[in-house]
């Protein structure tokens, strides 16, 4: 016998433990602890500008499920912008980790038609950006006197109540006419998806002073 449960029940329950991980995870405690500076949120954000140009080149394709191409998500012009009004208008030209160029690679590579792989990495940003995403914000502001110019990454301005969005989210994902296989996979992509963005703490927090180095 076999028991099934939603597939946003699933997926929650598949995520729990690489999300405690990177809630736990040192350099993104530690920049939310208000240990770093602006230019580390900076540097932070310069990755997510080359990650979110990566998810959001995905072109829309006929029969794709309309939460994949629902365009109150998108977060790449956001960031572009904060990055101008951070002083790092040319972030392109430079700042992308090995962690971030890998994920990158890994996002270029899933095929257009994959959808249950895409929707795991579609997922795993946006709903983590209505959710622990927005306290991000919050403290940047509070510790590191960010604007709201420089913010706008964490403002859904088209998503005026984040609880509902996320509720008809799950919804969506529930409705997915998939096989088991397709679930199968689209939980396996979200700990890939996990684990990519963990990678990029890690390489960031490899690279900041440690407030217990001493003699
Ligand atoms: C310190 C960092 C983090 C904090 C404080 C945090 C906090 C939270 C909280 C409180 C929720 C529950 C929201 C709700 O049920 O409405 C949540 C959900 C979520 N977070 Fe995080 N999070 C953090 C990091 C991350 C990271 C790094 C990712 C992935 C890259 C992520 C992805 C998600 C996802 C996908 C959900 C939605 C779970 C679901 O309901 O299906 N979070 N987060």
């Amino acid at each position: 016998m076999t028991t099934s449960s939603a597939l946003s029940v699933r997926i929650r329950e598949a995520t729990a433990a690489e999300h405690r991980a990177a809630e736990t995870r040192g350099f993104i405690t530690r920049l939310m602890d208000g240990e770093f500076d602006l230019a580390t949120y900076t540097r932070y954000l310069v990755q997510y500008a080359h990650v979110y140009r990566a998810l959001e080149s995905r072109p829309a394709r006929p029969g794709d499920p309309a939460l994949i191409n629902d365009s109150r998500l998108d977060r790449y012009p956001s960031i572009a912008s904060d990055l101008k009004h951070l002083g790092a208008a040319d972030w392109d030209s430079h700042g992308a980790t090995d962690a971030t160029r890998a994920y990158c690679a890994h996002l270029e590579a899933i095929p257009e038609d994959d959808i249950p792989r895409y929707l795991a990495h579609h997922y795993t940003r946006y709903l983590g950006d209505l959710s622990g995403g927005q306290a991000i914000g919050t403290l940047m502001s509070r510790h590191y006197g960010a604007t709201a110019d420089q913010l706008s990454f964490y403002r859904f301005e088209q998503i005026p109540a984040a609880p509902r969005f996320k509720n008809e989210y799950r919804a969506a994902l529930d409705a997915l006419d998939f096989t088991p296989e397709q679930e199968q996979s689209f939980v396996d992509e979200s700990l890939v998806a996990f684990r990519l963005n963990g990678a990029i703490f890690d390489e960031l927090g490899e690279t900041q002073p440690s407030p217990a180095s001493g003699p």
